[in-house]
């Protein structure tokens, strides 16, 4: 059967991991299965599913569904209308699976923005010529319904920008730290515990994950193509808790920022993509979200500035935007995986990193002698960075360490190039005053 005729017979799922999400989504279609019916106008059924360890408790009964120890074997059963890969990783069986599904006429639904950031021009074109379904609602910003948001509801719109917190396991981390003052390592343990870290979470803390969904979200938000290699990213691991406590004394607090917008030049548009942790004044709209809660900001040139605020990970929120997406294909929508057919997506050269005007925190650990600061403040002159503020502060007295002979040295700058704040670290690179990487914080705009 079709995924696209409208029938009362079931929409038949083929359902490949029994994670966090995976569990979720059957415990979502078995608690709420007739609200679901009824809004989908037929019921959405799991008929066979797939993991690595059958006889694992995941606290779902499934029982009652048909088990395929290879999961690739759920593209090609008779019974199976969508395919749904809650697995993850961006290539391996995820990538085998969702060709498979294409390929023996399935649609395909996905919460794997891994495999969508690299792969989703691919996808999307096999979709595309088969007539089937490709649906991520889930793999951006979790529960919150931005992907259908920015391609459907704000799809009139020329947006000029795209920006916002897109990693719940960054958010907990750093407002957990912010509001207890706990290491980063304790709280980075807690969100693993809470499934909302990748299965490895260094995607999470190093930026990579938020940047698949940037990559994703500019691609819908824009009309441009995937373009997941030139984001310039750069996760939290650097930041100490005496920087937010630096930042909360300046009147910020620090949030991992992904930031999308179109740039015009003389040779023509380019894209800037980027992730870095960033200082947030307190009263901007993304400064009170805390915990595992994602937001995203878009500006339309007919709409204004749109905010898309929610869970951003987590077993039922992921699974709300799981099922959302079937119950489009329930209806009989397959549309397009982007805000517009492949082929009419625009290629984009990426923008020059640094070629911005900003101000920016910059927090240096220094030794604690005579003419340290002399140096750095030279540097600044020599590249021509203006200081607005200075901190220097003992870091025991600035919550970030142990060592009575380092101190830290903190600024803001005034607005200028960004590619000034490059060159004046270029110029301490290697000085025997520093006792460690720099670390320079975009203040938003
Ligand atoms: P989990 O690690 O909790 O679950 C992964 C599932 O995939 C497990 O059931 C595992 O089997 C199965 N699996 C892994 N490798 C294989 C394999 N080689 N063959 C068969 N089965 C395999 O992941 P999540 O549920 O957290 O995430 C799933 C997807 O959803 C990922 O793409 C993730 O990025 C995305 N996502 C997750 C969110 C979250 O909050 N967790 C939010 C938004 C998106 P077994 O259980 O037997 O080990
Ligand atoms: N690891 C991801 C996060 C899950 O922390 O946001 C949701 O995509």
């Amino acid at each position: 059967m079709g995924t696209t005729a409208s029938s009362s017979s079931p929409l038949r799922i083929g359902l490949a991991g029994l994670g966090t999400v995976g569990a979720g989504v059957i415990r979502l279609l078995q608690s709420n299965g007739d609200l679901i019916a009824g809004r989908a106008g037929r019921p959405i059924e799991v008929t066979a599913v797939s993991a690595r360890e059958r006889g694992k408790d995941r606290g779902v009964d499934i029982s009652g569904f048909a088990w395929e120890d290879d999961m690739t074997a759920l593209a090609a059963r008779d019974d199976v209308d969508v395919v749904v890969e809650l697995v993850g990783g961006s290539d391996g069986p995820a990538l085998t699976l969702s060709r498979a599904a294409f390929n023996g006429g399935k649609s395909l639904v996905t919460a794997n923005k891994a495999m969508i950031a690299h792969h989703g021009m691919e996808l999307a074109r096999q979709a595309e010529a088969g007539g089937h379904a490709l649906k991520f609602e889930a793999a951006v910003a979790g529960g919150i319904p931005v992907v259908k948001g920015l391609r459907e509801g704000a799809s009139a719109n020329e947006l000029t920008r795209v920006y916002g917190i897109l990693n719940g396991t960054c958010n907990y981390i750093l407002t957990t730290m912010e509001a207890t003052g706990a290491d980063f390592g304790e709280t980075l343990a807690e969100a693993q515990a809470l499934g909302y870290a990748e299965a490895d979470p260094t995607f999470d803390i190093e930026g990579v994950d938020a940047a698949h969904k940037l990559a994703i979200l500019a691609t819908i938000g824009f009309g441009v193509e995937l373009d997941f290699a030139n984001v310039d990213t750069v996760g939290i691991v650097q930041v100490r808790a005496a920087d937010i406590a630096q930042a909360d004394a300046l009147g910020f607090v620090i949030r991992l920022i992904g930031e999308a917008d179109v740039q015009n030049d003389a040779d023509g548009p380019k894209l800037l993509q980027r992730v870095r942790p960033c200082l947030v004044a307190k009263d901007h709209p993304l400064a009170p979200v805390d915990g595992p809660t994602n937001a995203v900001v878009a500006e339309g040139n007919y709409v204004g500035r749109l905010l898309f605020q929610g869970a951003g990970a987590g077993d039922g929120p992921t699974a709300s935007a799981v099922v959302a997406d079937l119950i489009d294909i329930a209806r009989g929508d397959v549309g397009t995986p982007f805000s517009a057919p492949v082929d009419a997506l625009a290629k984009l050269a990426p923008a020059e990193p640094g070629g911005r005007m900003g101000r920016a925190y910059l927090r240096f650990t220094v030794n604690d002698r005579p003419g340290v600061l002399a140096e750095i403040t030279a540097a600044m002159r020599d590249a021509d960075v203006s200081i607005e503020s200075l901190i220097q502060l003992g870091l025991q007295k600035a919550g970030g360490g142990s060592d009575d002979n380092e101190v830290l040295v903190a600024m803001v700058t005034h607005e200028g190039p960004e590619a000034n704040v490059g060159k004046a670290l270029a110029l301490l690179d290697g000085s025997d005053s520093l006792t460690g990487e720099p670390l320079v914080l975009p203040i938003m705009a």
